[in-house]
């Protein structure tokens, strides 16, 4: 029986708000015990003093590009960063070729993550076949074979009957339905955010009502359906409203942001660099003070990273034409800490639980999210005040399209433990 020892940690649990300097013994796959003065023969030891011990984090929201483009990302690159990266889940988003719209391609994931990836990879299945929008997937199936969500991330759910259906059958299957809230009516394949900036830099807006018109659509169809709904990657202050009122009335809903959408608004993008082109597309100063807000109010529920590998080939071409997305499993945590801790708008406690408890709960992961006796034996350690310089050249994942190269941080992970082994270590 494997055993591991992290001695002297500031050991956070977010469930039961214990923050205390203790020691936990993990036996095998599981946490044994959290307490003080614990030892263990024969167990590996690892000295956590003046460090953070965590319960694992977990991202629901990354593109790992396997099956189908490869070349960008695979299960086992994604994983790598996502441990660097403090991660010990991540969800899968189902944007693959195929599409995970089907119990085989599910399978494949899974089979993929058993054999090459250092972290939990759960799958999230299509809500629309080829997620096309027009014909529901296989939504059963793919939660039998494992997908613990259904998304259609990367496109929205135009067609708002086919939402309606979506959501009876997830409730029936009690599976979360994420959306990308953008109703591309109204975004019309804007390139940035829709306001003065866009205008100043003659590129095609997307106005952020393209996202509160979806939000507020699906928002009246959980009414109907009671289905359980989470709001992918917010990023405007009256997205964040609706969810607001919606969670005060008692519906089932959840949100998250990303690390990106709380550290920059559009005015801070490089003019024409794509880096700084994803969507949602970075808001104005307002909506990104909101999202901070709304995080310190509790009405966001997690930080996802919507981690979004593109090759350089691709992300080197004119602003208009190379595609959304940016990685961000590597800076995460760094991000959120200048953002949320260090600025003093909510206790390290708090961001603890944006990244553990909060997308467990959602995503129904019972023994995970936690750290006490019996819980799965994920643990994040990091160093809340170390302060480094991020280099995307060092990445772990494949791609290198990241807004942040060359910042200086303050607060970095410092090992991962998935499943009672060491994966990761600075
Ligand atoms: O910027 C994005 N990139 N947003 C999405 O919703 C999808 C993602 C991707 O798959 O590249
Ligand atoms: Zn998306």
């Amino acid at each position: 029986m494997a055993k591991l020892l992290i001695k002297n940690g500031r050991v956070m649990d977010p469930e039961t708000g214990h923050d205390q300097v203790a020691d936990i013994l993990i036996r095998d796959r599981y946490v044994v015990r959290v307490g003080q003065n614990l030892h263990a023969i024969a167990a590996t030891l690892f000295d956590a003093t003046g460090l953070v011990v965590a319960p694992g984090f977990i991202d629901m929201h990354v593109h790992l590009r396997e099956p189908g483009f490869e070349h960008a990302e695979t299960i086992e690159t994604g994983s790598r960063a996502a441990a660097g990266g403090g991660f010990t889940s991540v969800c899968a988003m189902p944007n693959t070729q195929p599409v995970n719209d089907d119990a085989t391609v599910t399978r494949y994931v899974l089979e993929r993550a058993a054999r090459s990836a250092v972290v939990n990879v759960f799958p999230i299945g299509a809500i629309t076949k080829n997620s096309a929008g027009q014909e529901l997937a296989a939504i059963g199936s793919m939660k039998n074979a494992g997908a613990v969500a259904i998304s259609d991330d990367g496109k929205p759910v135009m067609n708002s009957r086919v939402m309606r259906r979506a959501m009876e059958f997830a409730r029936v299957f009690d599976l979360p339905v994420i959306d990308h809230c953008e109703d591309l009516e109204l975004s019309a394949g804007g390139d940035m955010h829709e306001g003065l900036e866009s205008t100043r830099l003659g590129l095609k807006g997307s106005p952020g009502c393209a996202e509160d018109v979806m939000v507020a659509r699906d928002l009246l169809l959980v009414e109907v359906t009671g289905a359980r709904y989470h709001t992918a990657h917010v990023s405007t202050r009256r997205s964040l409203e609706l969810i607001r009122e919606a969670k005060a009335r008692g519906l089932p809903v959840s949100c998250e942001v990303t690390p990106h959408h709380l550290a920059l608004a559009d005015a801070d993008m490089i003019p024409y660099d794509s880096h700084y082109k994803m969507r949602p597309p970075l808001r104005s100063r307002q909506d990104v003070a909101a999202l901070a807000d709304g995080v310190a109010a509790g009405v966001v529920d997690a930080i996802a990273t919507d981690h979004a590998p593109h090759p350089g080939s691709e992300k080197m071409q004119e602003f208009e034409r190379c595609p959304h997305g940016v990685i961000g499993l590597e800076t995460a945590l760094a991000v959120a800490l200048q953002v949320l801790v260090h600025s003093g708008r909510i206790p390290l406690m708090r961001l603890v639980e944006l990244f553990t408890l909060g997308p467990a709960r959602i995503l129904g992961l019972a023994s995970r999210g936690r750290l006490s006796a019996g819980m799965a034996a994920d643990v994040t350690i990091f160093d809340p005040d170390v302060e480094w310089t991020y280099d995307v050249n060092r990445s772990l994942c494949k791609a290198r399209n990241s807004p942040f190269d060359g910042r200086k941080f303050r607060g970095a992970p410092v090992a991962t433990v998935v499943g009672g082994r060491i994966v990761w270590q600075r």
